[in-house]
This record gives C-alpha cells, structure tokens and sequence, in this order.
C-alpha cells in the first residue's frame, strides 16, 4: 500500500505540519457479556490539515467505532490517538468532553436536531456549553447559518425545514466551534440523491473555501468520490488508503442538473 503522504505532491508543505488525527495502532473490544466484539484491530491513521477523506467499508466493518474514537465519543482499547498533537488517547470522559466542545464538530445520519428549537438556537448549542456570551453566540451561530445558506431559515423549527435544510442546520451547529476538525457519519443516508450531491457540495466548499478539514463515513463509493482520499476499512482494519481520482464536483453538478419542477414533471 501506497502511503498517502507519498503521493500527495500538491501539499509541499504537508509533511511538515502536524496531523489533526495520528492513530497508532488503535484497538477496540467491546466486552457484551461472554462474547468480545474486536471491532477495531489496529488502525494506523495520519489526517492532516485540509485534507478531505472519505472512511468507506460495508455495514459492521468498524466506520463508526473508528469516528466515534476519532470524535473523542468513545476511547481506545488500545493504541495511542493524538489530536492536534495531544495525546488523547487516556483522557476522562469528561475531558474528553471538554476537548470535543473545542477541537470536533460532528454531522450525524440523522441530523440530531433539538425538535422545539429554532435553526439559530440549535446552531448556539455547542457555544452555551462552553460559556459564550449570548450575544456572541448568537452572532457566530448567524455566521455559521450564513455559510451553509441558510441565514433566511434562522428561525425555522426544524420540522419546517427539508431534510437537505437540517443537514445543513447540523453542519452550521458543526462548524459554530471554529473546529480542528468536521467529522460527519453517513450524512447523507437519509437524503435523496439530489440532495445528497447538494449536501456533498456544502462539505467540497468548507473543505475549498474554508481549509476545513473533513473526515466522513459512507459505504456509498458515489459519495466518497466528492472527497479528496479515500480510506477502506475491511473487519476493523484498513485494506486500502488513496486519493481520489476522477474526482466528483458537486457543485457542478448541481449547475448542470435541470431545475426541480422540470425534473418532477419529466417524472410525471
Ligand atoms: N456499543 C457497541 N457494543 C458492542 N458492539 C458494538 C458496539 N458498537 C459497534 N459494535 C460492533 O462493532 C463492529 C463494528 O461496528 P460499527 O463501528 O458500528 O460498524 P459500521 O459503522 O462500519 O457499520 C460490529 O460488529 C458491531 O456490531
Ligand atoms: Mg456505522
């Protein structure tokens, strides 16, 4: 296998900085009652800033175990993890929490919205946990709603929005911390495929536009070829890692794509 750092002669520059996300030799057991699960067998991991990976692997290979410890969510049955260069890898639950709130934003299958709180509100959320002023954290979380598109929708309730609208809600809450690091699980498992490209085009823009770096789980190769290099987990271990070739602009797409109500009568 090709290692990532070897190929990549755009980045000159990328060997010198110093990685978001090293993984060494990462294990995960989770102990269910007679039985161990060994869901992560040794993942070995360099994600450096700006970069834009894709985690693919079939239903139960290991994709949301390795996010969940790369999200600090979960730990580490062994292995070492340093996140911006700190070892993270034996923290707390509750420093764990405490570096999440600052370093990772997170967009989820489901988006994860607070049902009763308005698009604005849900964007704040990350800011009220770490004390911000109200009034900061409301012109951020404005900002944030600004980048995804949505700055007319900041007083929807998220049932008055599309499925696209509050994925794009989650990703403005995920990006209100000015985090190291975007991490998205299947983010578009529940859109159609025009939405989906129209999420995916969102994701190609923060990573273009912002230098965010992105790491997202799908097990759909169509949506892994908007990002940037693709990392294939196999029974909780790598089996490939490579950039993207071909890769797919979802922006353009979407430009050449025919509006919606012609597509919808060509349906008809
Ligand atoms: N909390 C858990 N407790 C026990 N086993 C788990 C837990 N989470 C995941 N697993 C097991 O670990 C393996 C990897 O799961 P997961 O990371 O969810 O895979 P994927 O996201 O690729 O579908 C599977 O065998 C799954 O059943
Ligand atoms: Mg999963």
């Amino acid at each position: 296998m090709q290692h990532p750092a070897d190929v990549r002669c755009d980045q000159p520059t990328r060997r010198a900085a110093v990685p978001v996300v090293r993984l060494e030799h990462i294990h995960k057991v989770y102990h269910l009652g007679e039985v161990d699960v060994h869901a992560l067998r040794g993942i070995s991991l360099e994600v450096y800033p700006g970069e834009f990976v894709a985690v693919m692997g079939a239903s139960g290979s290991g994709k949301s175990t390795l996010l969940n410890i790369i999200g600090c969510l979960d730990r580490p049955t062994r292995g070492k993890y340093f996140l911006d260069g700190q070892d993270v890898s034996g923290l707390s639950k509750d420093e764990r929490a405490d570096i999440r709130n600052r370093k990772i934003g997170f967009v989820f299958q489901g988006y994860n919205l607070l049902r009763r709180t308005s698009a604005l509100e849900n964007v704040q959320l990350p800011l009220l946990y770490n004390g911000t002023p109200t009034a900061e954290a409301i012109r951020r979380a404005q900002r944030a709603l600004a980048i995804v598109g949505l700055q007319e929708r900041a007083h929807s309730f998220p049932n008055q929005l599309s499925g696209g609208e509050q994925q794009r809600v989650a990703i403005a809450r995920a990006l209100v911390n000015n985090p190291s690091l975007m991490l998205a699980d299947e983010p578009t498992g529940n859109l159609d495929s025009r939405t989906s490209i129209d999420i995916m085009s969102v994701f190609q823009q923060l990573n273009a536009e912002r230098g965010m770096t992105i790491l997202l789980v799908t097990h759909e190769m169509d949506i892994a070829q908007y990002a940037k290099r693709i990392v294939i987990v196999r029974d909780g271990r790598i089996v490939r890692d490579e950039p993207v070739k071909n890769r797919r602009d979802a922006a353009k797409e979407l430009a050449e794509m025919p509006p919606l109500e012609e597509e919808e009568e060509a349906v008809i």
